[in-house]
């Protein structure tokens, strides 16, 4: 069973000018693998408020998702956050992420989005918009349960899936 936690950056969502949509369905989403949402919490977009909750989840879960933080505006600081916190890079989650979504729309090149495991913990960015939620998470779903095992040394045989 994979501990998640989510963590929604929302300066407004926050602020409770705005109801976070982003986190029931990411959660849902994750209905399709094994898991369990053990914590989620809502942070402005603030870089040491957002680094102090990832080590703070890093401890209780294998998995935590983010989303919104990681465009240009002058607020967004997700992905500084993530890199400053994980100690390996998976540049290939926001890569695919990108790449896919640039099939539905030519914005998705603006998020900066990346992932990246600290222990046995991986941490996954994903983009603020309901919408984007979905397509970016559609797209490395199925390469997260693999990646858990791998960062927590249970990696069995990286069998073909095609
Ligand atoms: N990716 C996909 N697949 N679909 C989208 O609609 N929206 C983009 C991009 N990535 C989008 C997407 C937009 S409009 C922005 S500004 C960036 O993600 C950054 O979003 P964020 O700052 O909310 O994280």
């Amino acid at each position: 069973m994979i501990r998640v936690a989510i963590l929604i950056v929302s300066d407004s969502a926050s602020e409770g000018t705005r109801a976070d949509e982003c986190g029931d369905i990411i959660a849902q989403m994750l209905g399709e693998i094994e898991s369990e949402i053990i914590g989620r919490e809502i942070v402005p977009d603030e870089r040491d408020e957002i680094e102090s909750a990832l080590i703070r989840f890093t401890d209780e879960t294998d998995l935590i998702v983010t989303t919104g933080g990681t465009g240009v505006s002058p607020r967004d600081v997700t992905p500084e956050a993530t890199r400053a916190v994980i100690e390996k890079e998976l540049p290939g989650f926001g890569e695919a992420m990108r790449a896919k979504g640039l099939e539905k729309t030519p914005h998705a090149i603006l998020s900066r989005a990346t992932a990246g495991t600290r222990g046995g913990t991986l941490i996954v960015n994903l983009p603020g918009s309901p919408k984007a939620v979905r397509e970016c998470l559609e797209v490395v779903l199925p390469a997260i349960p693999h990646c858990i095992e791998i960062a927590k040394g249970q990696g069995g045989e990286c069998a073909r899936q095609d």
